[in-house]
């Protein structure tokens, strides 16, 4: 019998940062054209390990070996070379050049031809014609800040991918695609897999993509493997949450945080928010004859395509202009000319745009987490006060960070988002707009979140709740608002009344 000839073998990959001990002797094994779903929970490693394997960071100790080869310092090589193509977490193009010169810049670098606008047009329509000829010669001209995040994700899988690309790592590539853009992400991923032979390692939280996409998966726990190359086959959904070290009970999570002492304790407001905090009546929300009552500490879920319940969030949350929305409270008409007067008047948001209009990437952690009473206090720096309530947060929420002067690059992605919900709980709202608040989030952060948003909602807090996940909607709100593809609102269905198959029908859309 002859083993099976691996194209990326890692064997006992160590690697901490500081103290924080996240890779204790991973072993993960690739084969040729295969797609292998890399799973565990946030935080578990395994965009550290993505960057192991393509150089962008040292291990610690361990091997890697590449195409038969012991690789050390040549990963760097392969991935300039394009053999061994990454795409991150957090997407790198530089949006203000264009899909043309963002492609060609590395290349041109390191080549001796020199820089013109024809050789980068040629460059870029040719990498991109391995993925999409069509969208090669629609898109290069284009500005990429102008791309939405679907081609921008193709843009860098082209720029990443060399002719003789063998190993295409994607970081979570679909937390924040729709349906529709994920299903044409696989088309790409087959056809690329079927021209190339390339293989794909995929990182996604969302079983049901995973079972479309992957053939094998492996799963880190505690910094270790897991579950080592299995089918999807042969294993259940349920079995892979228990393997990540997941609850697949709900309430222990939700119990464990909603309970919570310290939580209740740092999220007493200040005084000076007390103005905030004061809760006032029922909003009332309506559209085109479709109308909502929403009292105070009610949970909506706003369901349907983007356009529609992106409308309803712009002018609940003076982003734009109310347009047809009518929104009043005790009868007076609500509208804020802008993000910042509504926070003042006790309106919490939380993009769906995390990294691009949530996080502050530059500004430490304790920055990030009062950055909304900044604008409702008027306030330029970090009292006292705030970082310590601060800190007492980050235990109540359980957000393991090093330091609060961390930069929030340093925390993984659900954490991340966990601390943009953080952010408002110091300031109890009144009223708290969701925008996809779970969408490439872990399964245990996902719930914790909920608990979050429930005891909020305890709190007096209204939410607002967009997402594209039904079976949320159907579980934690009271009512939901459902949307059709053209954006007009189109049913006000109760938590009673409310199932999947329903929402489906009243949106036109498949969670
Ligand atoms: N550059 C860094 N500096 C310090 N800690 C880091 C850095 N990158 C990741 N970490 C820590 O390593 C752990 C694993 O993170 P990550 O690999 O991003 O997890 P995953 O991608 O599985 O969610 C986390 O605790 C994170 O805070
Ligand atoms: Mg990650």
């Amino acid at each position: 019998m002859t083993e099976q000839r691996y194209l990326l073998t890692a064997r006992s990959i160590v690697k901490s940062f500081g103290p924080t001990s996240v890779l204790r002797g991973f072993d993960l094994s690739i084969a040729p054209g295969e797609v292998h779903a890399f799973l565990g929970g946030n935080g578990a490693g395994k965009s550290t390990l993505i960057k192991i394997i393509s150089g962008q960071f040292d291990r610690d100790s361990g091997t890697l070996e590449f195409d038969g080869q012991e690789i050390g310092a040549s990963v760097g090589a392969h991935v300039a070379a394009g053999t061994i193509a990454v795409v991150n977490q957090e997407l790198a193009l530089l949006p203000h050049l264009s899909v043309a010169e963002n492609i060609a810049m590395p290349r041109l670098r390191r080549g001796t031809a020199r820089y013109s606008e024809r050789a980068s047009m040629e460059i870029a329509i040719e990498a991109l014609s391995l993925i999409d000829p069509q969208f090669a010669h629609e898109s290069s001209g284009r500005l990429v800040g102008g791309l939405t995040l679907h081609e921008r994700q193709l843009v860098e899988i082209a720029r990443a991918l060399g002719s003789g690309a063998k190993l295409l790592l994607l970081d979570e590539p679909t937390a924040n695609l729709t349906a529709a853009e994920t299903l044409r992400l696989f088309t790409v991923i087959r056809r690329l897999i079927a021209d190339t032979g390339l293989a794909v390692l995929f990182v996604s939280h969302r079983m049901r993509e995973i079972r479309q996409i992957a053939d094998v998966c492996t799963i880190i726990r505690d910094g270790k493997t897991a579950v080592d190359r299995v089918a999807l086959d042969a294993i259940t959904d349920r079995e892979i949450i228990e393997c990540m070290g997941q609850s697949v009970v709900v309430d222990e999570a939700a119990a464990s945080v909603a309970e919570s002492a310290e939580l209740e304790h740092a999220a007493q407001p200040s005084t000076q928010t007390s103005a905030v905090a004061a809760h006032g009546g029922a909003l009332r929300i309506e559209r085109d004859g479709v109308a909502i009552e929403v009292p105070a500490g009610a949970i909506i879920g706003l369901a349907g395509a983007p356009v529609g319940p992106s409308s309803l969030i712009d002018a609940l949350t003076g982003i734009a202009p109310a347009g047809s929305w009518a929104i009043t409270r005790d009868g007076t008409r609500v509208s804020y000319p802008h993000p910042s007067a509504g926070a003042r008047d006790g309106v919490g948001f939380v993009s769906g745009d995390r990294s691009n209009k949530g996080v502050l990437a530059t500004l430490p952690i304790v920055d990030n987490l009062v950055a909304a009473a900044r604008v409702v206090k008027r306030r330029s720096v970090v009292k006292r006060d705030e970082v310590k309530q601060s800190s007492a947060l980050l235990d109540a929420l359980k957000i393991r960070a090093g330091s609060l002067w961390d930069l929030p690059a340093t925390l993984s992605g659900g954490t991340q988002q966990k601390l943009l919900i953080a952010r408002w709980l110091l300031l109890r709202p009144r009223l708290l707009v969701l925008e996809e608040p779970t969408r490439g989030v872990d399964i245990r952060t996902k719930r914790e979140i909920y608990a979050l948003i429930r005891k909020m909602a305890q709190q007096g807090t209204t939410i607002v709740w967009w997402s594209t996940e039904y079976i949320e909607l159907v579980e934690l709100c009271d009512t939901v608002l459902a949307f059709d593809l053209d954006g007009k609102p189109t049913e006000v269905l109760r938590h009673a009344d409310v199932n999947e198959t329903q929402l489906a029908a009243a949106t036109g859309m498949a969670a």
